[in-house]
């Protein structure tokens, strides 16, 4: 099992994968970190975007969400709005199923990069595995969708990409402190 001791035990480390690699980076995971350090596979379901006629249409993609420390590591579990009539107006807690739409081509908050995901389900997964304060790490940061999420929030984040063109845009964005609301 790994140790990884730039990150405190009570940390965690979430991996958003697609349906070609999912199954593959669960593996190498649990082979790097221990099985027993695996909290969730979540699923972001999205609903926008095409279909096939020669497949289920497909909408979503996996996060895989691994501790560092069964014992310590940190969780509030989120609330969402309910659906059921009975629960009218109240919230209930987050399922490992989180509906929330991807990005349309009009949304306030969209910046131009291709792989741009929506500030809100950054902005719940955040709060639900980092405490306030805390650091939050992105060395994908693409747009810079999760350290804007994390400003908001008040936790600190580091991010990196390759491309400069992601670097430009994360920056442009953390300087204007987009809400996307
Ligand atoms: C799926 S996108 C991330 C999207 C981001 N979450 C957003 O909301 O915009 C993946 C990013 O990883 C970057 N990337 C790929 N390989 C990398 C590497 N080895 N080091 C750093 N960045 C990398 C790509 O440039 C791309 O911006």
């Amino acid at each position: 099992m790994a140790t990884l001791p730039a990150l405190k035990p009570t940390a965690n480390i979430l991996l958003h994968v697609d349906y070609r690699t999912s199954h593959h980076v669960r593996l190498l995971l649990d082979d790097l970190l221990g099985p027993d350090r695996f909290v969730n596979h979540l699923i972001w379901t999205y609903g926008l975007g095409g279909s096939s006629p020669r497949s289920f249409a497909r909408k979503h993609d996996d996060i895989l969400f691994y501790c560092l420390d069964p014992k310590k590591y940190y969780f509030k579990p989120p609330r969402v709005p309910a659906t059921s009539r009975r629960m009218k107006g109240q919230t209930k807690k987050a399922t490992d199923v989180i509906d929330i739409p991807s990005l349309n081509n009009m949304a306030a908050e969209r910046t131009g990069y291709p792989t741009q995901k929506p500030l809100a389900l950054l902005e719940l997964l955040i709060e639900a595995c980092s405490p306030p304060g805390g650091t939050v790490l992105d060395p994908c940061c693409g747009s810079g969708t999760t350290l804007v999420a994390a400003a908001n929030l008040g936790r600190r984040p580091i991010g990196c990409d390759q491309s400069p063109a992601a670097v430009r845009t994360a920056k442009r964005r953390l300087a204007l402190k987009q809400t996307g609301r």
